[in-house]
């Protein structure tokens, strides 16, 4: 399913949680197991059909993205680079991004999120009309988080950051679906205490005019956050157990390019083969096989 929604992807902010990590690689080109961080984000995009994707990050990093992503054809997508030039929070995203969004509508999404085992993304995209929709994911500590409390309905009645009473289990992942309106919406709210344009702010306005969408993702559907060495080892571990346990990858952008028809089979083995012997090609030459075969499930 194709559309012309476009994403933004944010791979921007200091890392500081991670530092020494961060102290000459963005967080966001960190390895998640056997892949850059910024592959899974990327590949959630893919499978959910958005062609048109415009990354932004800092004026050091966002040449080791342009030189990792090159323009995106070689996974049939178009990426556009933008600078952020200070952290000046999430919501900048949207006001940096405007002439390239124009008068469509766009999926914001963190670059250094990790979701596995569903296609609620596209499933959202594909029912979105207007207003804003953002997801909600059970967690053990919403306290860590911006928690959404919502009724039965999916109608957004609350969200605070970081509550130390949560009114819900439900945490908020970094990725938000907008209608054009953001970009005004945006452009008007003011930087918070710490100096920065919050998200929050975004979402309170769309909950204000009763436009404000909750979608529940579902159980077993993962969302690992990889802001602290902890959880970046732990988004590793994971990833790692389901991929030998399974023998299929999450996070390739080259696999999903494929099965959302991006790339052509013959496009796909043409790019695998100017891959280096590594078991990342012996992968995709497996994925090309077995989908040229009779049996396969995505
Ligand atoms: P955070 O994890 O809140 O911030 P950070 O990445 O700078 O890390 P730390 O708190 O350890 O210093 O940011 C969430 C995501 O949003 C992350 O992918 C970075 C991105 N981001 C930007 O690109 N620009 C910004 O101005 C902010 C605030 C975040």
């Amino acid at each position: 399913m194709e559309h012309d929604t476009k994403a933004i992807l944010l791979a921007g902010g200091t890392g500081t949680r991670l530092f020494p990590l961060t102290q000459v690689v963005s967080k966001q080109l960190q390895p998640v197991y056997d892949k850059p961080m910024i592959y899974y984000p990327i590949t959630v995009l893919i499978a959910a059909g958005i062609r048109d994707i415009l990354i932004i990050s800092t004026p050091q990093d966002l040449p080791r993205f342009r030189a990792l992503l090159q323009d995106g054809s070689q996974w049939g997508v178009s990426f556009t680079f933008r600078e952020q030039a200070e952290p000046r929070g999430i919501a900048e995203a949207l006001i940096i991004g405007a002439d390239f969004i124009g008068s469509s509508a766009v999926v914001l999404m963190l670059g250094d999120n990790i979701f596995s085992g569903g296609d609620d993304f596209a499933r959202a995209l594909s029912t979105f009309e207007c207003g804003a929709t953002i997801f909600a994911y059970h967690v053990k500590d919403p306290s860590r988080y911006g928690v959404i409390e919502f009724d039965q309905a999916g109608n957004a009645l609350s969200i605070e950051e970081k509550p130390v009473r949560p009114k819900s289990a439900y945490a908020i992942p970094g990725v938000y679906i907008y209608d054009n309106r953001a970009l005004e919406i945006a452009r008007a709210i003011r930087p918070s205490a710490r100096g920065e344009l919050e998200i929050t702010e975004v979402n309170r306005e769309y909950m204000a005019r009763g436009q404000l969408q909750v979608r529940r993702l579902r159980r077993g559907f993962a969302w690992l956050d990889a802001g602290t060495s902890s959880a970046l080892h732990e988004a590793s571990v994971y990833v790692e157990n389901i991929e030998k346990r399974q023998g299929v990858k999450i996070g390739c952008p080259e696999e999903a390019a494929l099965i959302s028809g991006f790339l052509s089979m013959e496009g796909f083995r043409a790019l695998v083969a100017t891959m280096p012997n590594c078991e990342y090609r012996e992968y995709l030459t497996g994925v090309a096989e077995e989908r040229s075969g009779r049996f396969f499930e995505d």
